[in-house]
């Protein structure tokens, strides 16, 4: 057995697993994250994906140990403060799922493709998600969701650039 750290969803864990324990066993067994889930175990699917350290990772192709010491974000830590992440909204408002097996790992991919490309055509976003299948076969409501997640990203980081340069006019106006 080895001892490994690492943060999950913003909570520290350590624990003790066997060195040929695949991430998403750990997580699933180990920590309850069942929202990450296995669809091929042979890192075909995109089911299992996660972020570590930021970075999208079909957890079912790592191994626990290697991501001792890391940072990962499933699922169950997206939405923050009670709502949802824009692209967990996006794919309700679109109706981006039929059974949702895919979706948890969909909606990971997604989020690292918005981050590597804030406004992607709808060829990359394609792209972008190549290595998630979807068994339902629901793929033009799913890059809806992305386009609609990226315009509303988009728009929310306009809004906050415009409102952190407003503070100096206001300073100037009441002083
Ligand atoms: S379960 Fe990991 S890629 Fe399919
Ligand atoms: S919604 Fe069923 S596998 Fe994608």
């Amino acid at each position: 057995m080895t001892r490994i750290n690492m943060t999950v969803d913003g909570v520290s864990y350590s624990d003790e697993v066997e060195p040929r324990t695949l991430l998403v066993q750990y997580l699933r067994e180990s920590l309850g994250k069942t929202g990450t889930v296995i669809g091929c175990d042979t890192s075909n699917c995109g089911a299992c994906t996660v972020h570590l350290d930021g970075t999208s990772v079909k957890s079912c192709n790592v191994l626990a140990v290697q991501a001792d010491g890391h940072e990962v974000t499933t699922i169950e830590g997206l939405a923050q403060n009670g709502e949802l992440h824009p692209v967990q909204q996006a794919f309700h408002e679109c109706h981006a799922l039929q059974c949702g097996y895919c979706t948890p790992g969909m909606i990971m991919q997604a989020c690292d493709v918005l981050k590597n490309n804030p406004d992607p055509s709808e060829q990359e976003i394609r792209e972008g998600l190549e290595g998630n299948l979807c068994r339902c076969t629901g793929y033009h409501n799913i890059v809806k969701a992305v386009q609609q997640a990226a315009g509303t990203m988009n728009s929310a980081s306009s809004a906050s650039s415009a409102s952190a340069a407003s503070p100096a006019s206001s300073q100037a106006v009441s002083s």
